[in-house]
């Protein structure tokens, strides 16, 4: 699946790309990867200093990345004769550690220019190692420059094209970070969303159970969720924060005692720190990380949750953040079985796409060790990328097939697909076997609104869907919050509590859900949400709505539909 893509430059982008190095032009380079433009927000600030250090990895060479795949699917394929029978860290790590040959290149390599090396993934598939920029310019012959992030108010070293040395091509997959320019991860809250965020009770049809709005008791009664509490202490939950994410542990008790009365109000969460981060509530947060615990501590009656917090001491730029995390994940013996994350990025303008992939190929990794990774859309219609607002861009990590994917809806009855439910069909992967199916029919069908902005032959997401509007948060105060950022810490915490009744039983996780949600029976297990649409507006200047219906079966807006957990403890064979 990792493929890395080798292609020559034309001159005149040669030229662009490696302005200031005179002597590199006239070369006829093969590079490993580039990139012709700068994505929006950035602007050069000329060569980084020779001296700097860079902190660079090498993704090398896996064993049997097809493998995994197979076996992924083999353990998750409801038809299949092994299905539930999960891989253990060692069995999944067979497929994934480096070609001896490629360790033998590049630890050769390393030695002849004096560069130490260290392991940064439990596998062995990626090698850190630093080095001065003057060093990386002529070993890879890049051009490292300094960028601005206007958005982010960053500076980071990044390089538009770079070759790899003859010695270590066919061994390694590609160097990161060069060409992949992300601004930190962002949470639920989207500058580009600018229709008001309307207040799901004010409308009809509301239900008695949720006339305080989207609360654990309204959730409890629209999608059958239990209030008796869990009793597996094995059984975890995760959830991702990030910088800034912090989640107020007085805030919970207080959301608990005025929401979950039926609880003891000191249910705490614990906190893993990753690269220098700590959920230090001395420090000001943004509401994701309020949002997500409330929704997770305050839904998953007795699940012990863990808050998987990300800092930014190892990161140039975020997807350093998103691989830590999940090299941390991989190194558990028992990651959580379930893990829910409400952060993300634009696919393309942020990401090349063999980063994009070898990240999706780790998800894949703790899927077939039986983990449901949940991520929430996000919260952007059909995608208001500033790199280009004609087209439509899928989100990281929704586009990885091998994650579910949760959009959102509003209205209790019936719901409808919530207006910024970010959905649409990725670049980078495509339509995987377990949905061509479902996403055929909608194109059939529907596929003509928006066509040409869209690719049909890509996944499509979401997978599925949950209230994305009315949420009561405290911090502090009281007030609503929105998003799919709310949607995903749900229905993760749904499938935390079918995993406390299936280890009950004697049986193994859910594990990675899709080929069990586009199965005939977990089709039915789902309500279909049949109308709506995520039409937002972009900008002040661009007025225009555009976006997706919610429409029978299938929709790029809410996916199949939203659970019930009477109908999943029914599909989990409970
Ligand atoms: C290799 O690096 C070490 C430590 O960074 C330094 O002391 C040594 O002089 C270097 N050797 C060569 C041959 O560059
Ligand atoms: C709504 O809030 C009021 C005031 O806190 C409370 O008395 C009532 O039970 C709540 N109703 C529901 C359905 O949550
Ligand atoms: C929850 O855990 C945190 C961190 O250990 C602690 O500071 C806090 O007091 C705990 N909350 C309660 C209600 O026990
Ligand atoms: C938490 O942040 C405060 C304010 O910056 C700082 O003084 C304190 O040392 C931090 N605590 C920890 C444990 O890092
Ligand atoms: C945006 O996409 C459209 C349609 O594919 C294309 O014609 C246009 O050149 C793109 N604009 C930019 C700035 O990439
Ligand atoms: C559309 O998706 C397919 C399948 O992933 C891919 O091969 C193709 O390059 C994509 N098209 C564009 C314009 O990115
Ligand atoms: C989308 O839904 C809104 C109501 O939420 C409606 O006003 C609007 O007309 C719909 N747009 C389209 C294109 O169907």
């Amino acid at each position: 699946m990792v493929q890395s893509t080798s292609w020559f430059l034309s001159l005149a982008l040669a030229h662009f790309a490696l302005a200031g190095s005179s002597s590199y032009i006239a070369r006829s380079l093969q590079y490993h990867e580039a990139r012709s433009s700068m994505p929006s927000g950035f602007t050069s600030l000329g060569p980084a200093s020779p001296d700097q250090t860079l902190k660079l990895r090498f993704a090398l060479s896996q064993t049997d990345p097809e493998g995994l795949i197979s076996a992924l699917y083999d353990v998750s394929d409801p038809a299949s004769p092994n299905y539930g029978k999960h891989l253990s860290k060692v069995e999944t790590e067979r497929f994934v550690v480096p070609k001896p040959a490629a360790v033998n290149a590049v630890n050769a390599w390393l030695r002849e220019h004096n560069i130490s090396g260290t392991a940064s993934s439990p596998a062995g598939d990626w090698i850190s190692f630093q080095l001065p920029v003057s060093q990386a310019n002529e070993l890879f012959s890049a051009n490292f420059n300094t960028f601005k992030d206007s958005r982010a108010g960053i500076d980071v070293v990044r390089t538009m094209a770079y070759a790899l040395p003859p010695e270590l091509q066919g061994h390694v997959d590609f160097v990161h970070p060069t060409v992949s320019f992300a601004t930190p991860a962002s949470g639920h809250k989207s500058v580009h969303v600018k229709r008001t965020l309307v207040d799901a009770t004010k409308r009809d049809n509301v239900p008695a159970a949720c006339v305080n709005g989207t609360t654990p008791t309204c959730l409890q009664y629209v999608y059958k969720i239990p209030a008796t509490p869990a009793v597996h202490k094995d059984n975890q939950l995760g959830v991702t924060g990030r910088q800034g994410g912090i989640a107020g542990y007085s805030f919970l008790e207080t959301f608990l005692e005025t929401l979950r009365p039926d609880i003891d109000p000191s249910t705490n969460f614990t906190v893993i720190g990753i690269d220098g981060g700590s959920n230090n509530n001395s420090l000001p947060g943004v509401s994701e990380g309020n949002l997500d615990i409330q929704y997770t501590v305050g839904i998953a009656t007795g699940v012990p949750v863990v808050y998987v917090f990300v800092g930014e001491q190892n990161q140039d730029g975020e997807y350093d953040g998103w691989l830590d995390e999940v090299n941390y994940l991989l190194a558990q013996e028992n990651p959580p079985q379930v893990m829910t994350s409400s952060w993300g990025a634009y696919e393309e303008s942020q990401y090349s796409q063999p980063v994009t992939e070898r990240l999706c190929q780790a998800y894949a990794q703790l899927g077939a060790r039986g983990v449901s990774l949940l991520v929430a859309s996000l919260d952007e219609g059909v995608g208001c990328s500033p790199a280009n607002i004609t087209n439509f861009e899928a989100t990281f990590p929704s586009n990885c097939p091998y994650v579910t994917s949760v959009g959102g809806t509003i209205n209790y009855d019936p719901e409808e697909g919530w207006f910024a439910s970010s959905g649409g069909f990725t670049n980078y992967f495509p339509t995987p076997d377990y949905q061509k199916s479902a996403v055929s029919a909608w194109l059939e069908k529907y596929g003509s609104q928006n066509a040409g902005r869209y690719n049909a032959s890509g996944r499509g997401f979401p997978d599925i869907s949950a209230l994305a509007s009315g949420y009561p948060i405290y911090e502090g105060f009281w007030f609503d919050e929105a998003g799919t950022s709310a949607a995903s810490p749900v229905v993760a915490s749904m499938l935390a509590l079918v995993n406390d009744r299936l280890e009950s039983a004697g049986k193994p996780p859910l594990g990675w859900l899709n080929p069990l949600l586009y199965s005939e029976k977990g089709i039915a297990a789902l309500t279909d949400i049949v109308s709506g649409n995520s039409s937002i507006t972009c900008t002040e200047d661009d007025q225009s709505p555009r976006g997706f219906d919610a429409v029978p079966g299938w929709d790029p807006v809410t996916g199949l539909g939203t659970p019930s957990f009477d109908k999943l403890l029914e599909l989990a064979g409970l």
